[in-house]
């Protein structure tokens, strides 16, 4: 189908809930896509951080063609091989000591509200259920999650929410000291905020926290939804700052593409479930398993994609502060860990967005004002040097040098 008659289709038949840029993309392979209309993009979102080895990686695509023939779905009725190896490899190579398997990153984080509360009641014996996270996070869409969500914008019209939730600035130790009460059972953070525009803690913020945690007996869970799988150039950017949740959640980068996310926790936390206790028909299935070992698989080897990682995330904060030395009136900080890189401007990012686009290049806008890049891990200096020049010329036309 021709890419007009995709946009009438997609205008007519679709919900209204995303603001889609007018483009179809068909096909891709690395760093990057094609449009219907045969287009070629550079992609510096990567499915909003999901694609960490890039588009198709010929390893997930075997994994999944491979279990595609043999077993797709069974339930959790059953063991599921894939199921149990994943959660082997995620083990091994995290704090935790059990995995439960879900669909997203919001589900991922329900599971993580739940297994707080019951572990509070059911463990603890205390009956402690409120939950404190930061302004300006993301931890999804369903009720709890949107709840634990710092963003008023994204709840409005949808109250009442979920009751048992406090906000408080992120990076202030103070003000989340001041909010614990003899309710609280946990504190839930991004280690550094991503939707809320790629916010980095001081050094001690999250080492602090988990002091505070201990002191008080209250549950640490990170959302790992956007920061894991590497793309802060350690496997968890827990690794990055010395501290070990109680509890973690992962999605978008964990299946290589695929829909599948994770909460992982320590034995003691995890024994606040029991049969019955919180389940997923779809979570876990063996299809979206064997492409996640894939992925997993490829992002372990040698540990060269994430020294890969390290290299090119430095590697692109340089030429966009070369950008910020240029351009020192419409960029403000340039701040990220690997290839989670937020560039504030000092105006709204949406035009610069669409010039970009325009030629040939994805990026995208967070919190109104930031760039965000999230490239695969395996994006080169090439790329990134392309990437730079394309902003150069749209900072230029926009600033009215050309
Ligand atoms: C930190 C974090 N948590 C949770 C979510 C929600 O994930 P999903 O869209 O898979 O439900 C996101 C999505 O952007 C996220 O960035």
């Amino acid at each position: 189908m021709e890419n007009r008659k995709l946009l009438e289709d997609s205008a007519h038949y679709l919900l209204n809930t995303y603001t889609r840029f007018p483009i179809v993309l068909r096909k891709g392979r690395g760093m990057k896509v094609w449009s219907a209309d045969g287009k070629e993009y550079l992609d510096f979102v990567g499915g909003i951080a999901v694609n960490v080895l890039g588009h198709c990686h010929p390893k997930i695509v075997i994994a999944i063609q491979k279990q595609a023939q043999r077993l797709i779905h069974t339930s959790n009725l059953y063991h599921i091989e894939p199921q149990i190896k994943l959660a082997r490899l995620l083990v091994e190579n995290s704090f935790a000591d059990k995995v439960f398997f879900c669909n997203s990153g919001a589900e991922a984080n329900e599971a993580a509200i739940k297994l707080a509360r019951r572990y509070s009641r059911d463990v603890l014996g205390q009956n402690r259920f409120e939950i404190i996270s930061a302004l300006n996070s993301f931890h999804g869409r369903t009720y709890a999650a949107l709840s634990a969500t710092g963003q008023e914008k994204f709840q409005k019209g949808f109250e009442p929410l979920v009751p048992g939730f406090r906000h408080v600035p992120f990076d202030d130790l103070g003000a989340l000291e001041a909010a614990v009460t003899k309710d609280t059972c946990a504190v839930l953070l991004e280690p550094l905020q991503g939707e809320g525009g790629v916010r980095i803690p001081g050094p001690d913020y999250l080492s602090e926290v988990r002091k505070l945690c201990d002191r008080h007996g209250i549950l640490l869970i990170f959302d790992e939804v956007q920061t894991g799988m590497g793309r802060t150039g350690k496997l968890f950017a827990y690794e990055h700052f010395g501290v070990q949740p109680d509890i973690m959640t992962l999605a978008k980068g964990l299946g290589g593409g695929v829909p599948i996310g994770a909460m992982l926790a320590t034995d003691k936390v995890a024994a606040g479930f029991q049969p019955g206790s919180h389940a997923s028909t779809f979570g876990g299935n063996p299809l979206v398993c064997a492409a996640a070992i894939a992925a997993l698989d490829v992002l372990l080897e040698d540990g060269f994609i994430l020294d890969q990682c390290r290299r090119m995330g430095e590697y692109l904060k340089t030429k966009l502060e070369d950008l910020k030395t240029e351009f020192p009136s419409y960029i403000a900080q340039i701040r990220g860990m690997g290839l989670l890189v937020g560039m504030e401007l000092t105006r709204d990012g949406a035009p610069l967005v669409k010039a970009c686009m325009d030629r040939g290049i994805l990026i995208n806008c967070t919190a109104g004002n930031v760039l965000r890049f999230m490239p695969a891990l395996i994006v080169t200096e090439k790329e990134i040097d392309h990437l730079a020049d394309i902003l150069d010329q749209v900072f230029d036309q926009i600033s009215g040098h050309v």
